[in-house]
């Protein structure tokens, strides 16, 4: 009966050939390490973003008068409230660590090289509109930071010459931050970003799976030589060759249940730690929740210190190590579009950096770690020392795709292996 019903339905929709050829049978390198978990951890956060997010709009009251009452009231009264509160706020930063570790793996090995760099700039249009979510998300419970963190981003608009005071007023939907600009801002985050984000997973996926995975070695994988019969050669048929001789001649498993299996080991660890910061440390010492945010938004009284949430904070150092504030702005859009153009700007054929130069390899180690101490800079109080400090940071951060550009192009590198490593 229920095969019937299966079969009925696919004869007239895909679904179970999509979820064979996208899901159970995706052909994946056998050699995916560790770092390949992170696309299968940000899809599992981007559930729990939604999902807790649709229970908490539930109780939640976007005004300027009741918002902040409203978190209150999810986390006293509304059953389970606060597991969902923190479930949501854990969620936002969880996003950012993973995202930066799938992040830093496409770097590492390379996987924004041809042909791939579309999957690539889909995934650094996810990241912008991931921080425009966090950013407004974080708006919305109106407390102290909210308030004056929205003030400092929102009048960086200001800087932009002519528009800009038009359109600071044009986006706070009025003279001050205010209830107006609250209500847009929510209106943005339950739903248009949301969307927006949903999509564009779709049409990375879509890519990703059009090229196929990168994987550590960097090279693309193979299959035995003149095994494919020219019948066969239509993408469905292929695919079929993929998985069912895999063991034999190729360099690819199915993804079921081979890579749901590490995924699933992953997501364990994930949990545990996701849980231990839900149950015992919702706050992370002020890194995920921020103390003054728990204050009641007051536009009479200026926090000591505003900076933003953690995984903001590099980039509020480069805007902050540029005196002038049109400059800083310019800076801080620069760096972003830098790693969005990375497919280009690195000119190198090998791409991982297992097979690449000793200089390469020092040269991302050496951009990782400025990217972390900006962060540290740019999220700890202003102090002379670290006015220079950031300076320093930023100049090595562009450095490092100007080095890029200069020694890819004829870069010593090592032999490429003619197959990925088991
Ligand atoms: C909501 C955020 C995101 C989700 C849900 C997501 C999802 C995924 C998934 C499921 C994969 C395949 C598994 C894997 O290779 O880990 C993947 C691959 C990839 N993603 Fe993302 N991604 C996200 C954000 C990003 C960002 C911000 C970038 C970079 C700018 C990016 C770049 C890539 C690249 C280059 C690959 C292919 C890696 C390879 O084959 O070596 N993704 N993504």
């Amino acid at each position: 009966m229920s095969n019937k019903l299966l079969d009925w339905i696919e004869y007239r929709i895909p679904m179970m050939r999509v979820a064979k050829m996208h899901a159970a049978e995706y052909p994946a390198p056998k050699n995916m390490n560790f770092w390949y978990v992170f696309g299968f951890l940000a899809t599992i956060v981007l559930i729990n973003q939604i999902v807790t997010g649709i229970w908490l709009t539930m109780s939640f009251e976007p005004s300027a008068e009741r918002a902040f009452a409203s978190v209150e009231y999810i986390m006293r009264e509304v059953e389970y409230g606060y597991i969902l509160r923190y479930m949501h706020s854990t969620g936002a930063s969880a996003f950012f660590i993973v995202v930066y570790m799938h992040m830093f793996r496409g770097m590492i090995y390379g996987s924004y090289q041809k042909p791939r760099e579309l999957l690539w700039v889909f995934g650094m249009f996810i990241y912008l509109a991931l921080m425009a979510e966090a950013f407004m998300g974080y708006v919305l419970p109106w407390g102290q930071m909210s308030y004056w963190g929205a003030q400092v981003i929102v009048s960086l608009f200001g800087a932009i010459p002519v528009i800009g005071e038009d359109l600071v007023i044009w986006i706070q939907g009025d003279y001050v931050i205010s209830g107006a600009t609250l209500n847009r801002f929510f209106a943005l985050h339950v739903i248009a970003l949301p969307l927006v984000i949903v999509i564009l997973v779709f049409l990375h996926i879509v890519a990703l799976h059009e090229v196929g995975s990168n994987n550590p070695d960097g090279v693309e994988v193979k299959r035995k030589k003149g095994s494919l019969k020219e019948e066969e050669k239509t993408k469905w048929k292929m695919h079929e060759y993929y998985t069912n001789k895999y063991d034999i001649v190729d360099d690819v498993v199915p993804f079921f249940p081979h890579i749901v299996l590490k995924d699933l080991v992953a997501f364990t660890i994930f949990l545990l730690g996701f849980a231990y910061v839900l149950f015992f440390n919702p706050e992370m010492g002020g890194y995920f929740l921020e103390h003054p945010n728990f204050e009641h938004a007051n536009p009479l009284k200026t926090p000591e210190h505003i900076f933003p949430v953690w995984y903001f904070t590099p980039f509020y150092a480069i805007l902050k190590a540029v005196p002038d504030k049109l400059g800083g702005v310019i800076a801080m859009f620069a760096a972003i579009i830098m790693l969005v153009l990375l497919p280009w700007i690195d000119r190198g054929r090998v791409k991982s950096w297992r097979y690449r130069s000793g200089i390469h390899r020092y040269n991302l180690l050496v951009f990782a770690a400025v990217f972390v101490f900006l962060g540290y800079l740019g999220g700890t109080p202003q102090e002379p020392w670290k006015i220079t400090a950031s300076q320093i940071c930023t100049f090595l951060y562009f450095g490092f795709f100007a080095l890029l550009w200069l020694y890819s192009k004829n870069e010593k590198t090592k032999p490429l292996p003619e197959r990925i490593s088991k």
